[in-house]
């Protein structure tokens, strides 16, 4: 299905116009995972078409938009306190509009408290819904009262929409909709719909328009990439569209995420090693070192399993990085489990860990388990888990000192005249540089390390 172009909508255009006594603008923030962040974008493009300016500024706004996360209590706690901060916005400007959207609101209960506690909110409009968005804003002006429907699962793609994209170098490409794995704890499922792939053909042109105009850097999106191509009339794996894109000509790199242990093949690590534009890097959640937990948390996949893959990623690329996310404290994880998962960190020596305590998700299997553990000894054993990282990420990143690498310079570093530039494993050097260099590939050596960062100079 292929965005309608809002341009032609006249009246909502109009609307949205002559409610305004001055051209209005939009403050857009997102939440959450990239995914997230690509469809802020893509909200951003909306308004723009539906004649919005962008701030930055959110006392300046006329329209404020949240595009909210529900992964953890924590995520939607701090959007519920930016929403309650708005009351007084909303006081000092009556016409501005405050629209939710996202994963949050796909919850019933979240629009419900939404409709009880938020009354200034105007409208929801959920992670199906960004090309409506500018309809909904316009119906909400002609004065029809709140608009906090149930968001609608909808399984068909809406290509072409407008974008916005947040840099001028580094691009978020999805590949996949929604996920089919309901992981006992995580409540995606729920709230992204089953997983549905775009087409190759589609994905190609986006691709090949970066490309175009400029793009160093594409990162492929989807919870589960490893399953892409499911349901395609065209018989197509994941494997088979990085290559396709590895071979486009141009100057880029490639990234992709997240692959899910049980679904990432060997063929995929070939792929990787037969091309230069793919980075070695792979991000692989393993979520527990236990066998018993990982059951539990219906990953399908055991802790041998896991190790022979990465094994078969050392030999065929011996330079590849891997990351992945751990969940610590899941119900009924004893010390025991916990050491194992220290024991794999230990032997994998990841380059970079994200880690979670477990927050129970209304309506995932695992919220009914019986978790007895102590928040404070699940904060104990994180802060193992963080330092033992730590420790690590320090070691890997001493090791690479010598070493004439690549990076893609992202922005200012830390001290003064310095550059940050990102490896293709992940890791972040800084250097003394010029500021025309950011957006652009540099050549650099490693002279050691601060901490998780590098040090560094350009090479001659
Ligand atoms: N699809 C991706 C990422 C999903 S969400 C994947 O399968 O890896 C990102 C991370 O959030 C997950 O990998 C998991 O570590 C964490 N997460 C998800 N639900 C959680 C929960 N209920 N509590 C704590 N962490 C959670
Ligand atoms: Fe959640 Fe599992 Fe799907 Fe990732 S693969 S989004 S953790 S259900
Ligand atoms: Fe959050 Fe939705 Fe992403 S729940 S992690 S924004 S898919």
């Amino acid at each position: 299905m292929q965005y309608q172009d809002f341009i032609e909508h006249d009246r909502t255009i109009d609307t949205i116009a002559n409610y305004y006594d001055h051209p209005p603008a939009a403050y857009v923030h997102s939440f959450g995972c990239q995914q997230n962040v690509n469809d802020g974008e893509k909200i951003k493009g909306v308004l723009l078409q539906a004649g919005f300016n962008l701030t930055e500024n959110v006392q300046e706004a006329d329209l404020v938009v949240f595009n909210t996360c529900a992964v953890r209590e924590h995520a939607q706690q701090r959007v519920y306190g930016n929403i309650g901060a708005l009351k007084k916005l909303k006081t000092e400007k009556p016409k501005l509009l405050i629209a939710i959207g996202g994963c949050m609101v796909q919850q019933k209960d979240v629009v419900d408290k939404l409709h009880q506690s938020f009354p200034y909110v105007d409208l929801v409009f959920g992670v199906n819904g960004i090309d409506k968005l500018p309809d909904l804003i316009a119906q909400r002006i002609r004065g029809k009262k709140r608009v906090l429907g149930d968001p609608v699962e909808r399984y068909d793609i809406v290509e072409n929409l407008p974008i916005h994209r947040d840099s001028t170098f580094k691009a978020w490409l999805p590949i996949m909709y929604g996920c089919d794995n309901f992981c006992s704890y995580c409540i995606v499922p729920f709230v992204r719909g089953r997983e549905r792939s775009r087409k190759p053909e589609d994905i190609l042109s986006e691709f090949r328009s970066l490309v175009q105009s400029g793009y160093k850097e594409i990162t492929l999106l989807g919870q589960n990439v490893n399953s892409y191509g499911k349901g395609l009339e065209k018989k197509i794996d994941f494997a088979d569209l990085l290559a396709m894109l590895a071979e486009q000509e141009g100057d880029f790199r490639i990234r992709f995420m997240t692959s899910h242990p049980k679904d990432a093949s060997r063929k995929l690590i070939d792929t990787i090693a037969s091309h230069e534009k793919i980075c070695n890097n792979l991000h692989l959640p393993v979520q527990s070192g236990s066998d018993r937990i990982l059951i539990q948390m219906n990953r399908k996949y055991d802790v041998a399993q896991y190790k022979g893959l990465i094994d078969y990623a050392r030999r065929t690329v011996p330079r590849m990085t891997f990351s992945s996310d751990i969940i610590v404290g899941f119900p009924g994880e004893t010390e025991e489990d916990f050491e194992q998962t220290m024991e794999l960190v230990r032997q994998i020596r990841y380059v970079q860990l994200f880690t979670f305590i477990f927050s129970r998700r209304g309506g995932t299997r695992a919220a009914l388990l019986p978790d007895a553990t102590p928040h404070k000894v699940k904060a104990e054993r994180l802060s193992r888990l963080l330092r033992l990282q730590e420790e690590i990420s320090r070691e890997e990143a001493a090791a690479l000192t010598g070493a004439s690498l690549r990076v893609l310079v992202e922005g200012p570093g830390r001290g003064e005249g310095e550059l940050a530039g990102r490896l293709d494993n992940n890791l972040v050097a800084e250097f003394v540089g010029d500021s025309r260099l950011i957006g652009q590939f540099v050549e650099v050596r490693i002279t050691g390390s601060k901490g998780i960062y590098l040090t560094a100079e350009i090479a001659h």
